[in-house]
């Protein structure tokens, strides 16, 4: 209902500048500590209107009590739970609060962040009438004024805030959740490309492979920057600095390209087979180009980067796409 939606909106807002207001006073003090720490400046702060949920597990509650509102409607915008023991709690308490925003400055839920080692290192909001996970991005409220032609999609809340902070105003993340069609949809409204800049591990690289195929059914180009030898975007920044994260934009690898060089490591290249196997699957992966010229463009760019005959990868890919077919 649209009046249930701009009263959850209401609600959100008012979280959003109460826990800014908490990272401010006396008692946000460590938490204001632990993004200095991280190297966030004020100005990073209150663009992305940082903030902290209080120590006591009420707080939030019984501020949002004073405003009228009802247990029900707190508990649907995703931010009071229910305990039967000890009645309504708040979701989100001694934490370092990220709200969530969408292409219109609306704040539509928020991710919480541990400033220790406890875990889960971040709870977010559930998802609710106006928080979407599927629909919406990260750092999209900023992103989307960038000038740049693409988007530089990572993981994560602190990825897209550093990006930002080093001038790469174009960054956003899906929610702690993996990309979707409705993700690509929404990037397809205002770029091309998309820079994927996951984290270096086995998760973020297996979520770049998945991510690939989905921005390019949108009609979206994807390339793929690697981090290492750092964890992630945020790690890399702070060690390399933006000119070395400008430079790993340059050479930022086509999504297709890099899709076969972690296919490389099943294979043992070194042998006569192991190549002839590896070239099978390229072959595969090569028929799955429908347009004749970007598989041809494709077979040559494959052709030279492994030393074959790029006529020899040809006629595999047409026998391959004619045995599969
Ligand atoms: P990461 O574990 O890579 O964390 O999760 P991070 O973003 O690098 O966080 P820092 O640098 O340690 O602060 C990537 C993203 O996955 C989601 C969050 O959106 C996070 O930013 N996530 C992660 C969760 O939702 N819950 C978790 O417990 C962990
Ligand atoms: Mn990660
Ligand atoms: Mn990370
Ligand atoms: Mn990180
Ligand atoms: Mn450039």
């Amino acid at each position: 209902r649209a009046d249930e939606k701009a009263v959850l909106l209401e609600i959100n807002k008012l979280a959003a500048k109460y826990y800014y207001a908490q990272l401010k006073a006396p008692q946000g003090k460590t938490a204001y500590e632990y993004l200095k720490g991280r190297q966030l400046g004020d100005d990073t702060i209150t663009a992305f209107g940082l903030g902290y949920s209080n120590k006591y597990s009420d707080d939030l509650y019984r501020y949002l009590k004073t405003k009228g509102y009802t247990d029900d409607i707190l508990f649907k915008a995703g931010l009071i739970s229910f305990d039967e023991r000890h009645g309504p709690y708040d979701k989100f308490w001694n934490r370092v609060m990220f709200p969530i925003m969408d292409a219109n400055n609306r704040v539509i839920g928020f991710g919480g962040r541990v400033m220790g080692d406890a875990k889960p290192k971040y709870l977010n909001s559930p998802e609710t009438p106006v928080f979407d996970k599927s629909r919406n991005l990260y750092g999209l409220h900023r992103a989307r004024t960038s000038r740049k032609p693409y988007f530089l999609l990572c993981e994560g809340y602190m990825d897209v805030i550093s990006l930002h902070q080093a001038g790469f105003t174009s960054a956003v993340a899906s929610l702690g959740t993996a990309l979707t069609p409705g993700h690509a949809s929404l990037i397809k409204r205002y770029v091309n490309e998309v820079y994927l800049t996951y984290d270096s591990d086995e998760a973020g690289t297996k979520a770049a492979l998945r991510a690939v195929p989905i921005l390019k059914e949108a009609g979206i180009t994807a390339r793929v920057i690697r981090m290492d030898p750092y964890k992630d975007p945020d790690e890399f920044i702070k060690n390399l600095g933006a000119e070395a994260f400008e430079e790993r934009i340059h050479k930022a690898r086509n999504g297709f390209m890099f899709s076969l060089e972690m296919a490389e490591k099943n294979y043992d290249m070194g042998s006569p087979e192991g190549k002839t196997d590896f070239l099978k699957e390229a072959a595969k992966k090569l028929t799955l180009f429908e347009e004749e010229i970007e598989r041809s463009n494709y077979i040559e760019a494959v052709a030279k980067t492994y030393g074959v005959n790029a006529d020899d990868l040809r006629k595999l890919v047409t026998k391959t796409a004619i045995r599969d077919g």
